[in-house]
């Protein structure tokens, strides 16, 4: 992962690039550093930590620089493996993960080339300067191809103080102009302004940004056409409006984002090809990641369930290594809130590669996701900020029950009232405010169980992931009828239990292992839409939530277990936005 941006032309380079970096820090935020050329001198400032942590080295002089906002891969998060790296007069920032790293930096040492840092980046600015024959792009260039793996650089010449040299192979990197400046940097929001043309960097392109001038080259030097992305300056200023944290807001977003979600597929010429293909498929693949690949579940569920199409959910990181089956006539959805997931991108071109039409799931336009997919489905959420994924999930929710709904309605058959969630989420968000007075319970926990039957069982894998994320308390969301096949013996006196029943017919069937594990001595919370069983005296707590089509209700039911895990967060004395070890974007396998 990590966040790198860059910039060189007439304004100081300092505060431009730790405005950026801010903008960036979703893609890590364990060190940060920056490396400002004054015109004779270049300055480097490293800390570990945050950017703000670098905020003294605004005042730097200079107008060409690169900075960096780290999530550790290859050495642990501190100020000697945080980037710029400098070997002799090349300074780099690297995002991606370099897996020959280990090879080439045994080479080097035989040279005795000496390191200053554990990363796999500082070796490049070793090859770099190693392959350095008096053409600085060249020298970028040669060292590439010795390079396993992934990359996005932006690197710094000391005999070129005005020039930035850029490249990548699987990471997203995006360059900018604007009159009498130069920009590079891992996304879009880093650089977007007023005035600032943006393009694309595309897979295994460099480009030198030198006196006003971006040149776009090919792995062989040879000149390559730019890529402009389109984008809007105004979708891109977050803010909190009154909220502590982004992820609270972002879930008092969720009706509003259901009903931007809402879509006809049956009117809707915009997606009349996409609707043509998905009218012929046999076979429906979903691949995706983390939340996303709990909204491939809930989304498989209901395909099969209300259309009786055949549809398989895989994490994409297991689907692209496992030689995947492709049928005929397969649809393959990508599911990714960002669009970069660096495992879902690959398992998407696999899936394309072996013949499936590709959809892409996506919250981003102008993501690499959607570069390579035959038809866009976008999520319309608005930005994302806290690292927890709330409002997307919800986003992606909708608009694959619309794609069901359609494909249901296609096929003759009885199609749930869609219609009702959003209200039914403006609902749930309401009665979620009674889940604060459980975090009592769940703070001296050792384990917290999430368990669930049918779709319930989704939300109570999504609810568990989230409560993991930011609350760092060990977490399962089991399906309600297996747990007796093992599980059960973790369940101890006072464990607590979310129980989510939503479904009519299995709401008995959940409520036997409800039993079972209150009989070993758990605390059981219940997020149901029966009013009856809140009665029960195996219950201890409950919300109810309000009533909407079972197929759809993880889109519902998912609410009050993410206040949850926000509310637990907070107890705990955690920052719910910017959680440990995590990162909002994955660009790195
Ligand atoms: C969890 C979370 C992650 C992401 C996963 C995929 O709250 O945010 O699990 O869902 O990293 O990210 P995208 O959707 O961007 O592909």
């Amino acid at each position: 992962m990590c966040g790198i941006v860059g910039y060189v032309g007439e304004k100081r380079a300092a505060p431009i690039l730790l405005d950026g970096l801010q903008k960036l820090e979703y893609r890590g935020y364990d060190s940060a550093g920056i490396a400002v050329f004054d015109g004779k001198i270049l300055h480097i400032v490293k800390k570990k930590g945050r950017v703000k942590e670098l905020e003294p080295a605004r005042a730097l002089r200079g107008n060409c620089g690169i900075g960096h906002t780290r999530w550790a891969t290859h050495g642990a998060p501190s100020e000697k493996n945080a980037h710029p790296h400098t070997y002799r007069k090349f300074t780099l920032v690297h995002n991606g993960i370099i897996e020959n790293a280990h090879i080439l930096r045994e080479e080097c040492l035989s040279r005795g080339e000496i390191f200053s840092s554990e990363t796999d980046s500082e070796v490049i600015a070793h090859l770099i300067s190693d392959c350095y024959e008096g053409n600085f792009a060249a020298a970028v260039c040669e060292a590439s191809k010795r390079l396993q793996g992934s990359f996005a650089l932006a690197v710094l010449f000391g005999d070129c103080p005005g020039t930035i040299v850029c490249a990548r192979r699987h990471s997203p990197l995006v360059v900018g102009r604007e009159k009498g400046g130069l920009f590079v940097a891992s996304d879009v929001p880093a650089i977007a302004a007023e005035g600032v043309e943006i393009f694309s960097l595309g897979d295994g392109e460099f480009a030198a940004l030198h006196a006003g001038e971006i040149q776009f080259f090919d792995e062989d030097l040879r000149p390559v056409l730019p890529h402009p992305v389109e984008y809007s300056c105004k979708e891109d200023a977050p803010a909190l409006g009154g909220y502590r944290h982004f992820m609270r807001k972002e879930m008092s977003e969720i009706p509003a984002v259901l009903r931007k979600n809402s879509v006809d597929f049956l009117s809707n010429s915009q997606f009349s090809a996409f609707c043509e293909v998905l009218c012929h498929a046999e076979y429906i693949q979903i691949v995706a990641c983390g939340t996303a690949y709990h909204a491939g579940l809930c989304a498989a569920y209901a395909f099969e369930k209300i259309c009786r199409v055949p549809c398989e959910v895989s994490i994409a990181s297991e689907y692209r290594y496992r030689d995947p089956i492709v049928p005929q006539n397969t649809v393959c959805f990508a599911v990714s809130q960002s669009g970069e997931t660096a495992d879902t991108l690959a398992a998407a071109q696999i899936a394309r590669e072996k013949g499936a039409f590709l959809a892409a799931v996506t919250n981003v336009a102008y993501s690499s996701l959607t570069r390579i997919s035959d038809a866009v489905l976008l999520t319309n959420a608005g930005r994302e900020v806290a690292v927890a994924a709330t409002k997307s999930f919800n986003a992606q929710l909708m608009l694959l029950y619309g794609v069901a709904a359609f494909l249901a309605t296609k096929k003759g058959r009885e199609v749930p009232p869609l219609a009702e969630l959003p209200q039914a989420a403006a609902g749930a968000l309401e009665v979620s405010e009674e889940v604060r007075g459980w975090t009592a319970h769940f703070l001296s926990a050792k384990s917290v169980f999430f368990l669930g039957r049918g779709a319930d069982y989704f939300t109570a894998l999504e609810g568990s992931l989230k409560l993991k994320e930011i609350t760092y308390l060990p977490s399962e969301g089991y399906p309600a009828g297996e747990l007796k096949h093992g599980t059960l013996a973790l369940i101890e006196k006072n464990t607590p239990v979310v129980a989510v029943v939503t479904q009519r017919e299995l709401a008995e069937k959940t409520m036997n292992a409800v039993h079972e594990v209150y009989a070993r001595g758990a605390k059981i919370f219940l997020v149901t839409r029966f009013e009856e069983l809140r009665a029960r005296k195996e219950v201890f707590a409950s919300v109810l939530l309000p009533a909407c089509p079972e197929e759809f209700s993880p889109a519902v039911a998912v609410i009050p277990l993410q206040a949850l895990a926000y509310y637990l967060s907070l107890a705990r004395g955690n920052d719910p936005d910017k959680p440990r070890n995590l990162a909002k974007s994955v660009t790195v396998e």
